[in-house]
């Protein structure tokens, strides 16, 4: 019987209890080791009759027992509870690290974007090409003097001899291999822009790197002319760095086109340290022309109902301008600081 008054006792006063101190006089109040009323009872219980310690002797634990679970399930909240109160919600967040796309990325969709509003195809080739595709059907033979243009990484040739000559395998020099990739299943009108890393086997300087990017154009139909390309340009380069850019068009040569020109932009103040390098406030951007008859004969194009322009403009380059970086090494050099500037 005072077994159960304690119980019911005790079930009070913990709900009672608000805080991990009331909760401890609860403890005291019942299980404190001298004076516990719980205590108290267990203690006498040697006192007892055999008879009545049978019968209140396995109460009285059963009820210790209870009353320390309770007690440590309570206690619980209240640690759980003042941690929440310990945090300062004031503090700043931290800061979770994302990666963001590499600005030359940024400027190729850029530029994707730009000749795409021009009605301009995005197709993309291979970086491992066939001297075929590189060089011969570009109007450049082999023993042609214009290859010295291009330095180029030779990869090691697969033992099997390959079938014919111009079967040996390079890293690209150029984006316009694409040229006659693109042309050998397709018909004209049609007008492409191509993406892609272009590799030279060449000492580097702060404007030139052994490896870079290109976007090669192509527009193809009866009666395109230099002024499709001039016009095509101009509305590309001032869309890209502004009405105000300065543009010269140059003349040049390439064996794949005739006549060939080169575009160059003038560099602004900020520019110093590139000009200085170069003894030249222009700088070159892209190599220009009209496609060479022989090229069309290579994709069996009749050279009399067909014409077309193409270009190749350096990326980095581009960048270069738009951004005032004076040395193309940059790019690739992984240095965080100069990477996070974009
Ligand atoms: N492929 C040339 C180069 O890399 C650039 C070019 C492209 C010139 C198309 C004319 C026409 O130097």
């Amino acid at each position: 019987m005072k077994v159960d008054a304690l119980k019911k006792s005790f079930t009070k006063d913990i709900k009672g209890a608000q805080d991990v101190k009331s909760l401890e006089a609860v403890r005291i109040k019942y299980l404190g080791r001298k004076d516990g009323q719980l205590t108290k009872i267990l203690k006498s219980l040697k006192n007892l009759s055999v008879v009545q310690r049978r019968k209140i002797g396995p109460e009285a634990n059963a009820l210790r027992q209870e009353i320390e679970k309770a007690l440590n399930e309570r206690l619980g909240i209240f640690v759980v509870k003042q941690q929440h109160l310990d945090i300062d919600v004031t503090l700043p967040g931290k800061k979770i690290p994302i990666g963001h796309l590499h600005i030359l990325t940024q400027l190729e969709n850029e530029v994707r974007d730009i000749f795409s509003r021009l009605n301009f195809s995005v197709v993309e080739g291979p970086e491992v090409e066939t001297e075929y595709y590189n060089f011969d059907a570009l109007n450049i033979q082999s023993g042609h003097p214009a290859r010295d243009m291009w330095d180029t990484f030779w990869l090691n040739q697969p033992v099997v001899v390959p079938t014919t000559d111009n079967d040996k395998k390079l890293l690209r020099t150029h984006t316009s291999p694409m040229q006659i990739r693109f042309m050998e299943k397709h018909k004209p009108p049609f007008q492409i822009i191509v993406p892609g890393r272009v590799f030279r086997y060449e000492a580097t300087d702060a404007s030139h790197e052994i490896n870079f990017h290109q976007i090669e154009g192509l527009m193809v139909g009866n009666g395109v002319n230099l002024a499709n390309f001039k016009y095509v340009i101009e509305t590309f380069l001032r869309q890209l760095f502004g009405a105000d850019i300065e543009i010269r068009f140059r003349p040049s040569y390439f064996p794949f086109v005739e006549p060939g020109l080169e575009v160059d932009i003038k560099l602004s103040s900020g520019q110093e340290k590139l000009i200085a390098s170069r003894k030249s406030e222009w700088l070159e951007v892209m190599g220009a022309g009209m496609v060479h008859p022989n090229v069309f004969r290579a994709v069996s194009y009749d050279t009399n109902k067909i014409q077309g322009f193409a270009f190749g403009v350096g990326l980095e380059r581009l960048a270069m301008i738009k951004y005032k970086i004076d040395d193309i090494r940059l790019f690739h050099s992984g240095d965080l600081r100069f990477i996070n500037q974009f």
